[in-house]
C-alpha cells in the first residue's frame, strides 16, 4: 500500500458536537492510525459543513451573524476532536475561500458539461436534511421521517442537475464493485433509491436562502448546500478543474469515505454522479456506520439527552480519551446502530482493558520482578509456541478485519488473544512453577505473556494511543508501531523493569460515582 485517504462527513456547525459525531471520528482516527502502521502515508480530512437554511436560522435565532455562529461552533468541533485525540491531516471548514473558489468552479464544469438547466420547481424542503423530499418519503402525518417536522413547502426557479443521466452508470458501478457500498447490506436500499431518481434541484434563491455559495454569473442563485459540501472531499486537496494539485494526483481517489447511514444516498449516488460529470475517478469504497443512541433513546434537543463527548470524560473524570474511544468504536458491529450508557462504558471498560489487559500486563510485570528481579534472561525466550502462533494469527486477523474496516470485530480479536494468554496463565501457573523451583519454565511462561502483552500494545495502539504508550514503557519495549514487524521486532533480554516503575495502566471506573456527578449538573 503506497497511500491512505480517508475522508468523514463534514459536521453542521448549527450545533456543538455530540456522541454521533464523535463516534464516526474516533471511528476514522482509529482506521487511519492502524493505517498509518502500514504506510507513512496517511491523509485523513475531516472538517465541518458551514452553509445553508438551518445555520442562518441558527445565528438569525441567536442574534448572531451566520459567520459567528460558524467560528464558534467550528472551534469546538476542532477541540472537542484534540480532547479526544483525533489526529487528522486536515480539517476543511466550506466557509475557506480555498473552497469557495474551487465550488464555483465545479459548478461551472457542470454546467459547461451540459449538466445543468434551470426549472420551475414546487417541492417539499426539510432544513433538518437540507433537501428536498418526496410525498412518499413522509410520514403518514407528512412529516420527514428524521426529523419528525413537516417540511416547507417551496416554489422556485432553480439550476438543476441531471441526475437521471448517469443512474444507469451507477447501478453498473455498484454491481460490478462488490466493496464499493459497505456494510454490503447497505447495497439494495441504495439500488432502490436509484430506481425512481429524479433530476435535482442544485440551487436556492437568495430570497429563501442567502446563506451559500453564489452560483457564478447569476446573483440570484447560491449552490445547493450538499453539492457545496460534498465537494469538500476533493476541494481539501487542492483539486481544481483546469489544474489539479500534486496533493491531489497523489491522494485522489479515496480509499474510503466513512459517513452514517442516513446520508448514503448523497454519497452513493449524488456525490458519484457529480464525479462521472467531471470525469473525476470514483472513491474505492463508501462506508456507512450505525447511529448511536443514548439508552436506547435516539439523541434529540427535545428530549435533552445530547450528550458532549466533554462531558463523559469529565463525568468519569478521565484524564486521557482512550477508555471512551475503545467503547465507542466498540459499541456496535460493522455497520450497525449502537449505543451509549453510562453503565455499559464502565463494565466494558472494566472487563475489556482493566481486568483483561491492563491486569494481565500487571501481575507479569510483578512476577517478573519477584522471581527475576525484573530481569529477561536468554533461556526464556523459546520461538514457535502456542502463545506466539495464536499472537501472529491475531496480528492478521486485525489487519484483515481493518482492511474490511471492521473496527469493532479487530478489537474482539484483540481481547480474545488477551483471554487466551490470560488462560495460558492459569494452565501454566508461574507461582506453582517458581515454587517448584522450576525457574527456567517459569522465566518462559512470564517472557510469552510479556511478548503477548507488547504484540497487543502495537495492535491496540489505534484505538488507546496514550495507554498503548504507557504499555510499552512499562515493558521498555522499542516503541516500534510498524504492522508487518510487530512478529520480528520482540523484547529483549536484560533488566527490563522495577517495582517502582509498575502501575495499573487502565484504572478500573467508578460509574456509580459519575452517575451521582451527573445529576448534580
Ligand atoms: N453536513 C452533513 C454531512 C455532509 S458530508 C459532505 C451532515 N452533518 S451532521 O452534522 O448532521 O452529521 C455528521 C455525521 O455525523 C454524519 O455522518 C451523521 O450520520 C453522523 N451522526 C450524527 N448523529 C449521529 C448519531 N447519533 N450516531 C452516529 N452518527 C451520527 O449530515
Amino acid at each position: 500500500m503506497n497511500k491512505f485517504y480517508l475522508t468523514t462527513a463534514i459536521d453542521y456547525v448549527n450545533g456543538k458536537p455530540h456522541i454521533g459525531h464523535a463516534y464516526e471520528k474516533i471511528l476514522c482516527d482509529v482506521i487511519c492510525r492502524h493505517f498509518s502502521q502500514r504506510t507513512d502515508d496517511v491523509y485523513f480530512l475531516t472538517g465541518t459543513d458551514e452553509h445553508g437554511i438551518k445555520i442562518q436560522k441558527t445565528a438569525a435565532a441567536n442574534n448572531m451573524t451566520p459567520q459567528q455562529l460558524c467560528d464558534e461552533n467550528s472551534s469546538a468541533f476542532q477541540q472537542t476532536w484534540k480532547d479526544l485525540s483525533i489526529e487528522y491531516t486536515d480539517f476543511i471548514r466550506t466557509t475557506q475561500e480555498r473552497h469557495v473558489k474551487a465550488v464555483q468552479k465545479i459548478f461551472k464544469k457542470l454546467v459547461e458539461n451540459g449538466d445543468i438547466y434551470k426549472h420551475s420547481y414546487k417541492g417539499l424542503y426539510c432544513s433538518g436534511c437540507e433537501s428536498f423530499l418526496n410525498q412518499r418519503d413522509l410520514t403518514e402525518d407528512g412529516l420527514c421521517p428524521d426529523h419528525l417536522k413537516k417540511p416547507e413547502e417551496v416554489t422556485e426557479e432553480n439550476y438543476f442537475f441531471r441526475l437521471t443521466k448517469y443512474k444507469d452508470a451507477i447501478i453498473k458501478h455498484i454491481k460490478e464493485n462488490p466493496n464499493f457500498i459497505q456494510p454490503e447490506f447497505r447495497v439494495n436500499e441504495v439500488l432502490r433509491q436509484l430506481e425512481d431518481i429524479e433530476d435535482i434541484s442544485v440551487s436556492r434563491n437568495k430570497n429563501s436562502v442567502s446563506w451559500g455559495i453564489p452560483v457564478p454569473d447569476d446573483e440570484e442563485q447560491v449552490i445547493y448546500v450538499w453539492i457545496d459540501a460534498l465537494s469538500n472531499y476533493i476541494t481539501a486537496l487542492g483539486y481544481d478543474t483546469d489544474n489539479p494539485s500534486e496533493t491531489f494526483k497523489k491522494y485522489w481517489p479515496a480509499n474510503v469515505q466513512v459517513i452514517g447511514k442516513d446520508i448514503l444516498k448523497f454519497h452513493s449516488i449524488y456525490w458519484i454522479a457529480i464525479l462521472m460529470s467531471l470525469g473525476v475517478e470514483l472513491p474505492q469504497t463508501i462506508c456507512a456506520h450505525g447511529w448511536i443512541t443514548i439508552d436506547e433513546t435516539k439523541m434529540s434537543k427535545s428530549l435533552g439527552n445530547v450528550i458532549a463527548p466533554a462531558d463523559i470524560l469529565k463525568a468519569f473524570e478521565l484524564t486521557e480519551p482512550d477508555a471512551l474511544r475503545y467503547y465507542m468504536v466498540t459499541s456496535a458491529p460493522f455497520g450497525r446502530d449502537g449505543n451509549y450508557s453510562d453503565n455499559d462504558f464502565k463494565e466494558k471498560v472494566n472487563a475489556d482493558l482493566a481486568n483483561n489487559i491492563g491486569n494481565l500486563l500487571n501481575r507479569s510485570l510483578n512476577m517478573l520482578v519477584k522471581y527475576f528481579d525484573g530481569e529477561i534472561k536468554p533461556e526464556f525466550i523459546v520461538d514457535g509456541n502456542d502463545i506466539e502462533k495464536a499472537g501472529d494469527e491475531t496480528v492478521e486477523k486485525v489487519k484483515n478485519f481493518f482492511d474490511g474496516y471492521q473496527v469493532a470485530e479487530a478489537a474482539n480479536a484483540i481481547v480474545e488473544f488477551s483471554n487466551t494468554v490470560n488462560k495460558y496463565v492459569a494452565d501454566n501457573a508461574p507461582w506453582t512453577l517458581a515454587k517448584e523451583e522450576k525457574m527456567t519454565e517459569c522465566g518462559i511462561v512470564i517472557y510469552n505473556v510479556l511478548e503477548a502483552m507488547r504484540k497487543i500494545a502495537v495492535m491496540l495502539y489505534p484505538y488507546c494511543p496514550k495507554i498503548s504508550s504507557k504499555i510499552f514503557t512499562q515493558l521498555s519495549a522499542d516503541k516500534n508501531l510498524k504492522y508487518d514487524e510487530i512478529t520480528a521486532n520482540k523484547l529483549q533480554t536484560g533488566k527490563i523493569t522495577e517495582k517502582e516503575k509498575i502501575s495499573p495502566v487502565f484504572p478500573r471506573m467508578d460509574s456509580e460515582f459519575a452517575a451521582d456527578k451527573k445529576k448534580a449538573k
